[in-house]
Parts: C-alpha cells; structure tokens; sequence
C-alpha cells in the first residue's frame, strides 16, 4: 500500500526526475548540454552560438543502451575517479548538471590515462548543489568512432546528434564544497578543493590565486612536474591524497576577495572560485532597562547601540507597539529617530547608534519599543525592547510632602516656642546646655526633612529662627 502512494507521489512530483532518490541509485541523472556551435564570418572571425539541449549521465558499462533514448545521452562507464562518491546522500533533485564541450586550447596529446586515444574529444560535467553545498567539475573523455585529427580543437568539433549516446569515461574532477564561505574576523579558516585523476604520477599543477578590486595574486603554486612549491597554505602530502585545499591566515578584514583553486593536468584545466566574505554580527545594546517608568510628560533619551559589525550596511528602526496588543494593531515605526555617524574601529568593524527623545504620556503606559536591527550577517532583524509605564503626574506626593514636612517642622517650631520660657530662666545657669539642645533639634529636622535650620539665640533668650532652606 505504502509502495503504491510513494509511486502516486513520484507521478505528481518528480515528473522525469528522480527526485526522491539519492543520487548514487540513480542511474540516470538529467544535464542540460550546453552546446557550441562556432561558424566564421566573411573576415575570419569566429562566432560561437549556444544551445541549450537535453541530454543526461547515465552510469553504466560501455554497450549499455540509453535508458532515455530520446535524449542525448553520456554514458559514464567504469572509471577510477567517480563523482558519484562525492555526492553521497544528496537527492538528484537537488543538483543541477550541466554538459560543456572542452576545448583543448589546440593542445593535442593522448591522456596518459588508461584506454584513452589520440584523437579523444573532451566535455566538461559540472553538477551543482542547488543550496550551495559544493560543485563539482568532471572532465569526461569520448573516443569518436571515426577519428579525425584535431578534433578537440573547437574548429573541428563534429556536431552532436540529437539522440545520440556517447561513451565516456571520468578522467578528472576537481570539487569545491566551499563556493562560498561568509566568516566572522580573527577567524581560522579552510577553503575546500578537493581533486581525482585516473592515474598515478600523474603531471599536475595546482594553484591558488586570489583576485580583489581586480588585483591578481598568487598565494599557492606546486607543480609536480618540476617539484616546485610557491606560498604556502596547502600541505604537500594533502595534494598527494588529492586535497588541496588552502588554510588561510587568521582572517581579516582584507581576507575578502574571490579565491581560485586550479587543478591542471595538461591537456586539462580545472578550476572553482569560491567567493569569501567577512561577516560579523552587530551586538545591540539599549540604554535602557526592560521596563522604565516615567511620570506623564517626562522624557527619556532612548539609545540603541549596534557594535562590531561588518560590512557597513545596517539597517536601524525604532518602532512602538501599542499597548493592549493582540488587538492587531501594527507596530509603528518612529520617526524622530536620529542617527549617530558611523564610527570605524581599528579592528574593521563598524558601530552605530539610533536614539530618541522618549516623551512619556500616560495614554502610551504599557508601550512596548523596540530597535530593530538589519544586517547581511543576519537571517532575521535582532531586536531589543522595553516596556514603558507612565505614571500619573506626581501632584499627589508633592502635597504629601508639604503636609507631613511642612506640618511637622512647624510642630517642632512650636514646641521649641513652648520651651522658650524654661530656657529663659534657666538661661544664665545652662546657656551651654540650651545650644545643645538646640543643635540636636535642628539637625534631627535636616536628617528628616533635608531641612537645613538657620537660628540665633538672642540676648533675651528668644529664638530667632533666620530661615528654612531645603
Ligand atoms: C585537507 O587538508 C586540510 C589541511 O590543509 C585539512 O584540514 C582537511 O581536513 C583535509 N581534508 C581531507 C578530506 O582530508
């Protein structure tokens, strides 16, 4: 039953696709030959026209017949190097593959492989990974059934029939499972490049370029031919297993660029760029505590801080959300939001700051706020909010305040006032005594009330009180 809805499944959704497979059990994985056709004009000039046709690897022995005769079909027959040992578990829908003829450069020699022929003509099969996973680039090798010398030159290519099936055999691959890596700085990092030839000792280059604002370097050179090594960056007894891939310096800013890792065996030449990017992520910061309380019409400097990133472009809203939410009420983006310039650190990185001046009416109690910030090293906006309460204006406590305050300095006033008379008949006997007294009062009032009490004693024993100040 089960096996019945998988095959339903596959009619509605894979179509001619194998789409539900993985790409080792599949025998037959559709490629798109991009076909060259080159004429000369009247002065000699060549003209090359493409041509997109259907065709596909089908991997098999040599005299199989073609599973879809009605396309042009590549046979892949039994080889050393195998490109379907570099894709294990990925699903055929998920790869492209496209065919090209290769041109030899006129360079016209018998592949030191097993089997191959002089007269030998040349395609190139590059399978991508739909999600950037990695590509792969084979190089496969038909013998044509009637030779014609220079036939790999591009001049000579014999046209393709539409139904044709071709035997080749994988001679070369070189693959990348980094096309494109995006790095913080200060970081360790490895570029893939990875290689297979179907013989040993075989005469090889590879080579590692960097190209930036359309400057040209090489990092890396080894030719196996004369035994030289330039740069650094790739172990030698890596390149003997076929990995050559490049481990950089620590990254920085100026590690930015497109790397090219080029594999040759004359007469063939391999070669992936693989795009590195410097990314770092801002850090975002408010000024500001998860909640802040304000009395209506305060105000509060508000500040998002984003620091760190790279490259510059960030994108930083402040946006309130109506208190109440759930009634669908959309946040709204503030537009009194004003920005700092953008501040360069030594390290590369980049800070900016989005503030406003946060007026506070008690109709915006409840209100959340929150920045949000947008930037390429990022999936999603990072957000950072708070809540703001309002409270009433604080009339109620001030009035409190000068009741309980004001109301008790008078009592002590007065009751200092009640005590005049005893300090005047004991006046001559305990004056020492009185201004004691006295001080202890006043600073009892200052320690309560923050009132500071300014008196004299006069002659006449009367208290003279010269001010109240808070
Ligand atoms: C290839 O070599 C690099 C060092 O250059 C190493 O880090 C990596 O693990 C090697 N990969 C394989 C598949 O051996």
């Amino acid at each position: 039953m089960s096996l019945n809805i998988n095959i339903l499944i596959c009619l509605f959704l894979c179509g001619e696709v194998p789409g539900i497979q993985s790409f080792e059990q599949v025998p037959w994985l559709p490629c798109q030959l991009v076909d060259e056709s080159v004429t000369f004009n009247d002065e000699g000039h060549a003209e090359t026209e493409y041509q997109h046709r259907d065709a596909g690897l089908q991997f098999g022995h040599p005299g199989d017949s073609a599973l879809n005769p009605n396309k042009i079909t590549f046979l892949v027959t039994g080889s050393k190097v195998d490109m379907r040992k570099y894709i294990e578990g990925v699903m055929a829908h998920q790869l492209r593959c496209e065919i090209r003829r290769y041109n030899t450069e006129g360079l016209q020699m018998r592949w030191p492989g097993l089997g191959a022929q002089e007269h030998d003509i040349w395609f190139t099969c590059t399978i991508r990974h739909t999600d950037g996973v990695f590509i792969i680039t084979s190089f496969l090798r038909h013998t044509p059934a009637t030779p014609t010398p220079g036939q790999a030159h591009y001049r000579n290519w014999a046209a393709i029939a539409d139904r044709a099936a071709l035997t080749t055999s994988t001679v070369m691959l070189v693959l990348t499972r980094s096309p494109s890596v995006r790095v913080g700085l200060v970081k360790q990092q490895s570029l893939h490049c990875q290689f297979d030839v179907d013989h040993k000792a075989a005469d090889l280059t590879v080579e590692w370029r960097l190209q930036r604002h359309g400057e040209r370097t090489t990092l890396f050179s080894h030719s196996s031919h004369s035994g030289q090594t330039k740069g650094s960056g790739v172990p030698l007894n890596a390149i003997g297993r076929g990995n050559a891939s490049l481990t950089l310096p620590l990254t920085k800013q100026s590690s930015e660029g497109t790397y090219v890792c080029l594999v040759s065996v004359p007469p063939l030449f391999g070669s992936h760029d693989i795009t590195l990017h410097i990314m770092e992520p801002p850090r975002v910061s408010l000024n500001v505590d998860s909640t802040i309380f304000l009395v209506d019409r305060g105000e509060q400097k508000v500040v998002c801080e984003a620091e760190g990133y790279y490259p510059l472009d960030v994108e930083m809203e402040w946006f309130r959300e109506p208190s109440g939410g759930g009634g669908g009420l959309l946040p709204e983006k503030l537009d009194t939001v004003l920005y700092s310039s953008h501040r360069h650190h030594q390290d590369g990185t980049y800070s900016l700051s989005a503030f406003f001046l946060l007026h506070a009416f008690l109709h915006n109690s409840g209100s959340k706020y929150f920045c949000r910030v947008s930037h390429s090293s990022q999936r999603m906006p990072i957000r950072k909010s708070f809540t703001l309460i309002v409270t009433e204006y604080d009339s109620w406590n001030t009035a409190l305040w000068l009741f309980f305050g004001f109301g008790a300095i008078l009592v002590m006033v007065a009751i200092l006032f009640v005590m005049l008379p005893r300090l005047s008949s004991a006046r001559k006997a305990n004056q020492v005594g009185t201004s004691s007294y006295l001080t202890c009062v006043s600073s009892f009032i200052r320690s309560i009330y923050g009132i500071r009490m300014v008196y004299v004693i006069q002659r006449n024993a009367y208290l003279q009180i010269l001010s109240l100040q808070q």
